[in-house]
């Protein structure tokens, strides 16, 4: 048992990660949902307790060489009293139980705030459009007019409300350490709300990672995302910064190399516009460049991302970036330095 105790706890020492934890949350819903597990555990830790006191007991007490040979305990078969005791006990656990998760889970579904309008016809809630894809993330802001895939970017203070669907198979939603976590469905719409507070920022200076939580396919464990809580005047500023961002592009007429290298062989794809162009083809590159991470999991670096065009298939089994792009080394050298160009926040 002890061997066995001491093998878990090298597999959880990775749970300590505190990015990845849901035992340090962050904002009132991740708190709310620590509280649920930590009533369930103290409930469930307490009857298994009295159940094996009563068992030990009962296994002490009538041992044979105690009640001596052949004799025959006191039998209880048919017991009333006992039988009501034991169904209604679990009645009152499972009551204890059922009732504060089932109001938190209708509390967090509760997603009326997102038809709310003000006086010039404008919703008010922040609503954010998730859509799952083999084997990365992309985000629309419905209300904001704006695209990005990848990084989440999200106020602190205010309740942010997702639409979560999936473009292709099941996969799920799911930040660790603020909330979560919740399928998104090819075919209907799973709505919920998360909180990103101002002490969340104390995390990592606000940032967050989320992971897709239903084994999706061979890359399922690679496909990561990133959140990013700012402070509501520099949230604005973000959103601002990408609806400014409408209508950019690349020239394949350009002096610079990697931009028109890009323009002929990845455009067809991504966009670089952080507008209007939600269901692009491959995921919204206009914040390449404030990112943390490369397609969601490698260092964001010239030298990875040359990695990543050059090889997508190995680096992220069956994903759909797979095609053959005649460009050389240098070439997606030349890539890597323009897209690192692409920020909003620089
Ligand atoms: Cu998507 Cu697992």
């Amino acid at each position: 048992l002890f061997s066995l105790l001491a093998v878990m706890t090298v597999f959880l020492a990775a749970c300590g990660e505190e990015h990845l934890s849901t035992l340090k949350p962050s904002g009132a819903v991740g708190k709310e949902q620590l509280n649920l597990l930590l009533l369930t555990t103290v409930i469930m830790t307490i009857v298994v307790i009295i159940v094996s006191v009563i068992y030990l007991l009962a296994f002490v007490k009538f041992r044979r060489s105690r009640v001596g040979e052949d004799v025959m305990p006191k039998q209880v078969e048919g017991s009333h009293t006992l039988e009501v005791i034991w169904t209604v006990i679990p009645i009152i656990l499972l009551i204890i139980i059922s009732v504060p998760v089932l109001t938190a889970t209708y509390k967090f579904a509760d997603v009326a705030a997102m038809e709310e309008v003000d006086e010039n016809g404008e919703k008010t809630a922040l609503t954010v459009n998730v859509t799952a894809k083999l084997y990365w993330w992309e985000f629309e802001y419905p209300n904001q007019g704006i695209v990005t895939a990848q990084e989440l970017v999200v106020p602190t203070d205010e309740k942010v409300y997702f639409n979560l669907i999936a473009a292709d198979v099941k996969h799920s939603f799911w930040i660790p350490a603020v909330g979560g976590k919740m399928d998104t469905n090819v075919e209907n719409i799973n709505k919920f709300y998360l909180q990103f507070d101002k002490e969340s920022k104390d995390l990592k200076e606000g940032v967050f990672f989320g992971k897709c939580a239903e084994l999706c396919g061979p890359s399922h464990a690679l496909m990561d995302f990133k959140v990013k809580a700012l402070e509501p005047e520099a949230f604005k500023a973000w959103v601002a910064a990408m609806q400014a961002t409408e209508g950019n592009t690349a020239s394949a007429e350009s002096s610079d190399l990697g931009e028109a290298m890009f323009a002929n062989s990845c455009l067809g794809c991504h966009a670089i516009s952080g507008t209007g162009v939600s269901g692009a083809f491959g995921p919204n590159l206009t914040t390449f460049g404030d990112r943390n991470r490369v397609a969601g999991f490698m260092a964001h670096t010239v030298e990875d991302t040359v990695e990543w065009i050059m090889n997508p298939e190995p680096n992220k089994p069956g994903n759909l970036m797979t095609g053959k792009y005649n460009v050389t080394e240098a070439e997606a050298q030349a890539i890597a330095e323009y897209l690192m160009t692409l920020s909003v926040e620089k």
